[in-house]
């Protein structure tokens, strides 16, 4: 196997990078997920903001994101209430945090590190730029079997507490991320009520 190479996103990548976000959500509307006229926006806009995995040529993971203004009071927003339109459109170039829209691996190319190498990426923008942090609505694919016995709340807490593992939500947690509260209403996903767990890095190099 070749070994994986990572961009920032370019219009040669907006195809690729629309491929690799449907297959990671299957159960959402694909009308709330980033498509080739959201990634052609960011590329437009904000395309230091997007990193692509590649392998010879072929996008195999996108993580992207947006510097804003986050809101901590007001936390029960939906991705495009808090991200605009084109999930970029609030883009604020002298925002103090970088909102990540999403991340995602194709299936065949997961744990191997590249969802790890994407955060590492997106931290360096952050302290590049001298943001506060990275904050995200971390999806809770694991919820879905969980849900008839417990709350949204409940699953987060016991991911939180390792008695749970959930594939996004404990793979953020070793990446550093805490958990700040429960989305109510994020973007359509019957299969976990539409929630989301809010999920903050700090960059510890961060100075006023
Ligand atoms: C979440 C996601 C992006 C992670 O991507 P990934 O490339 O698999 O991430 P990594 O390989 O860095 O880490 C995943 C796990 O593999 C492990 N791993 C990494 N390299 C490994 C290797 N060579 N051998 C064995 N395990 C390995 C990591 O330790 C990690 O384990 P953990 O979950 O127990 O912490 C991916 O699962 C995905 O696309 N999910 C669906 C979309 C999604 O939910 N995105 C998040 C939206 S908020």
């Amino acid at each position: 196997m070749t070994s994986i190479r990572y961009e920032s996103l370019s219009e040669r990548w907006v195809e690729g990078a629309a491929v690799c976000e449907r297959t990671a959500f299957p159960t959402a509307n694909p009308a709330d997920l980033l498509g080739v006229a959201e990634f052609r926006a960011y590329a437009g806009l904000f395309p230091e903001g997007v990193f692509v995995a590649l392998d010879d040529g072929r996008v195999v993971g996108v993580g992207a994101g947006i510097f804003v203004d986050f809101d901590f009071d007001h936390i029960q927003r939906t991705i495009w209430e808090v991200t605009g339109e084109n999930q970029c459109g609030n883009h604020d170039p002298d925002g103090a945090w970088y909102y990540g829209t999403d991340i995602t691996v194709l299936p065949e190319y997961r744990r191997r590190g590249i969802g790890h190498r994407l955060y590492e990426l997106r931290k360096g923008l952050v302290i590049r730029h001298n943001r506060r942090g990275i904050v995200a609505g971390g999806h809770l694919p694991g919820f879905a079997e969980h849900k008839a016995e417990m709350s949204a709340e409940e699953y987060v807490a016991n991911v939180v507490a390792g008695e749970l593992n959930d594939t996004t939500l404990s793979f953020q947690l070793r990446n550093g991320f805490e958990v700040r509260g429960v989305i109510d209403y994020y973007l359509e996903d019957p299969a976990i009520d539409h929630k989301a767990a809010l999920i903050v890095w700090e960059n510890p190099h961060f100075s006023e």
